[in-house]
């Protein structure tokens, strides 16, 4: 597996993975197209790689496998306050259950510490197999925001 930082060439495949964490319990709620159009979503990736941005992208033989970002997000689902920036992660089904969110969250938060910010948030459905790999990253509970919890890790 290769870790690399996500770049403006990613945007279509990070939009994809922001797909995948829409849908995560496999209904699908949100389609391609409205990923792009639901302002609340898009506020994620419009304008990506903007100043402040970052990510990693996992690759498997040559493949995106994978990718987590952050930015800041004024109105996001697992907004903390102005200097904490939300995380999006998602891995392609294909490459799921190999260590590749696990990786990547570790990279992110080294590309955190290094911006430098002092923590990052996240908001994950309680019911999501992905807050047990967030608790066992060290992200804790500091709230909810509508059905979810929003997560931070200190750096
Ligand atoms: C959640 C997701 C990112 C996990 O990616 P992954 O590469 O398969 O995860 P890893 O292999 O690194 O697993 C890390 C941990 O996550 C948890 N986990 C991941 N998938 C799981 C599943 N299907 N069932 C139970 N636990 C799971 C486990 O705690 C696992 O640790 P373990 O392997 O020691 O048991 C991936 O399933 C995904 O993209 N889902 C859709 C998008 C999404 O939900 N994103 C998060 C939105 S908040």
């Amino acid at each position: 597996m290769l870790l690399r930082p996500a770049t403006a060439a990613d945007l279509d495949f990070l939009a994809a993975m922001m797909l995948e964490a829409c849908n995560w319990n496999g209904t699908p709620w949100f389609s391609a197209a409205k990923v792009r159009t639901d302002p609340k979503v898009w506020q994620y990736l419009d304008g990506w790689i903007a100043p402040g941005d970052f990510g990693v992208v996992a690759e498997i033989d040559g493949v995106s496998a994978g990718a987590t970002w952050a930015r800041l997000v004024p109105d996001g689902y697992g907004y903390v306050t102005d200097d904490v920036p939300e995380l999006t992660l998602g891995v392609s089904p294909a490459f799921r259950r190999r260590g590749v969110a696990r990786a990547l969250l570790a990279a992110l938060a080294d590309a955190a510490r290094a911006a430098p910010y002092e923590r990052l948030s996240l908001s994950v459905d309680p019911g999501n197999p992905a807050a047990e790999l967030y608790r066992s990253a060290g992200f804790r509970k500091v709230g909810v925001s509508g059905t979810s919890d929003t997560m931070v890790l200190e750096l």
